[in-house]
């Protein structure tokens, strides 16, 4: 049993990892301004009446020190994680992203945390041509998104090197399940997808739908961070973690329409700036590291997640 902080634990990923966190018997401290998040995320507390919810913002190094007290493991999800949303606003997000990111390495220093687990992402690749994407590619972000999450990267590996502590940087290609938000103008496609499926509305989709991605179910994600946690020696590597199979927007559309039983044909939009055209992950370096091999696939995934928010409705 361990100590452990999830920033960002009121989100999509950081609520289904602090959830498996506390089913293997953690002690979880969320710390979450909810801004994105939501409270009904956490409701998994009355269950676990050991959860802690500390509603603060990372860009406040003090608060990010008291949240950090005390614990031995972070996994820092806590982002503004939209591409769209940094390209109209780069001050804020990188406030969040890249001074966030900082002031939780600087807590956890200070602390002497066993590990931080970061939540990086695959846009750091940008629209490279080579496929899949391997980790030793240089980055190409396109955003500052992805601009800010490479940085991220590169102070956790510096923070080991510079000093000691134990970092990892988990690439996520395109995350997917339950509690992810359909309602936001900035929500992932799949979300969108179902939400407008189930409404008997249009998805809409930007570009010719044949921009393709490494969907990656969220069981998969959390057990990355599991995997990470208990891995033995760690010296801030960066590593994909994805499914390594692609799936392009107008496949993804048909095998929800599939399990949904649904006609609806698509409005085509014109596809938008940051958008990278192809995105598929190498993960062997995943699997070399931390052991890590995807267990869920896309269509379970999809299956299950399409059921999740049929039982919301
Ligand atoms: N979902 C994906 O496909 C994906 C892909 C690559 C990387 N990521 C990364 O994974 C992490 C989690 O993403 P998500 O999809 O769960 O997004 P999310 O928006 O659901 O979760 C982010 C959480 O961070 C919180 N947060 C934002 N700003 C904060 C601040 N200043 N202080 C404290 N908390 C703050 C939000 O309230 C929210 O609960 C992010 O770091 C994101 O960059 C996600």
């Amino acid at each position: 049993m361990s100590r452990v902080l999830v920033t960002g634990g009121a989100g999509f990923i950081g609520s289904n990892l602090a959830e498996a966190l506390l089913k293997k018997g953690h002690l979880v401290r969320v710390l979450d301004d909810f801004s994105t998040g939501k409270r009904e995320n956490l409701i998994f507390n009355k269950k676990y009446p050991s959860l802690e919810i500390i509603e603060e913002d990372i860009r406040d190094l003090v608060a990010c020190q008291k949240a950090i007290k005390g614990t031995e493991y972070v996994f820092h999800q806590a982002a503004l994680p939209s591409v769209q949303r940094s390209i109209e606003d780069p001050e804020a997000s990188n406030a969040i992203n890249v001074g966030g990111t900082l002031n939780i390495l600087l807590a956890a220093r200070e602390e002497g945390v066993k590990r931080v687990i970061y939540a990086s992402s695959s846009s750091i690749y940008g629209d490279t041509p080579t496929l899949p994407k391997h980790e030793e590619m240089p980055s190409n972000p396109l955003s500052p998104y992805a601009l800010q999450k490479y940085i991220g990267e590169q102070y956790c590996r510096l923070f080991y090197q510079l000093y000691g502590l134990d970092t990892i940087s988990l690439r996520y290609f395109n995350i997917f399940g339950p509690k992810q938000d359909p309602n936001s103008l900035y929500s992932a496609v799949i979300p969108k997808f179902i939400d407008a499926l189930l409404r008997g509305h249009p998805p809409i989709i930007f570009g010719d739908g044949e921009q393709s991605r490494d969907f990656t179910y969220i069981e998969n994600v959390v057990q990355a961070n599991l995997l990470a946690m208990s891995a033995e020696h760690l010296h801030g590597e960066a590593i994909n973690i994805a499914c390594g199979k692609r799936t392009s927007l107008s496949q993804l559309l048909n095998v929800l329409k599939k399990i949904l039983g649904s006609k609806q044909s698509p409005i085509y939009q014109e596809s938008r700036k940051g958008d990278v055209k192809h995105s598929l992950a190498d993960i062997r370096k995943g699997k070399e590291i931390i052991n890590y091999e995807p267990t869920v696939g896309i269509e379970i995934g999809l299956k299950k997640t399409v059921e999740f928010f049929q039982r919301q409705q």
